[in-house]
């Protein structure tokens, strides 16, 4: 079967290697719930601004359209289950113990970064809606990361670490 623009655009796109971070809020009471984000970007220093793109058709799409404070955790060479499980709304829901506070916006205790964010501003972008995040606050770790290419898992060494500086 022939190609459509659109698989050929995510099959391009996937040659483009990323991270995976899960991007967690909190709701009605007290319910937290992630995401798994691969759209992550930073945009801007000074202030420091980052985005991410939500696509319309989630079915968490209006629980992550309306949070104001969230959390992004860029997860760490182990933790693909994490990255399966938030990919799915039927494991969205996060449990108060494999939870933080950092900032006022709830973080995966697991991870090598986490990043506080504030909406700085939401843009509709065709089948997404791009969400800029004023950083709150942040912190990272050294240590391999989960990547994401050509539509497989994979794992990046750190390499600050290979180096030793
Ligand atoms: C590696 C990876 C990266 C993803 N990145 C995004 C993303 O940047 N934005 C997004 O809206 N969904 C992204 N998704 C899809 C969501 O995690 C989720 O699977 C999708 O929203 C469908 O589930 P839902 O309808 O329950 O939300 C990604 C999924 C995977 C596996």
């Amino acid at each position: 079967m022939d190609e459509t623009p659109e698989q050929l655009f995510r099959r391009t796109m996937g040659a483009f290697a990323t991270g995976v971070t899960v991007v967690s809020a909190a709701g009605a009471g007290g319910r937290m719930a992630g995401i798994t984000v691969n759209s992550l970007t930073s945009v801007s220093l000074k202030p420091r601004l980052l985005l991410w793109c939500l696509g319309y058709e989630s079915a968490r799409y209006d629980f992550f359209a309306a949070a104001e404070t969230w959390g992004v955790t860029v997860l760490g060479a182990d933790d693909e289950a994490a990255a399966r499980r938030f990919a799915r709304a039927e494991t969205e829901a996060i449990e108060l113990g494999e939870a933080a506070t950092f900032a006022g916006a709830p973080v995966l205790q697991m991870g090598v970064a986490h990043v506080a964010c504030r909406t700085h501003d939401r843009h509709a972008a065709g089948d997404h809606l791009i969400i800029i995040g004023e950083v709150l606050d942040l912190r990272v770790k050294p240590g391999a990361v989960l990547t994401f290419l050509r539509g497989l898992y994979g794992e990046a060494a750190d390499p600050r670490e290979k180096s030793g500086s």
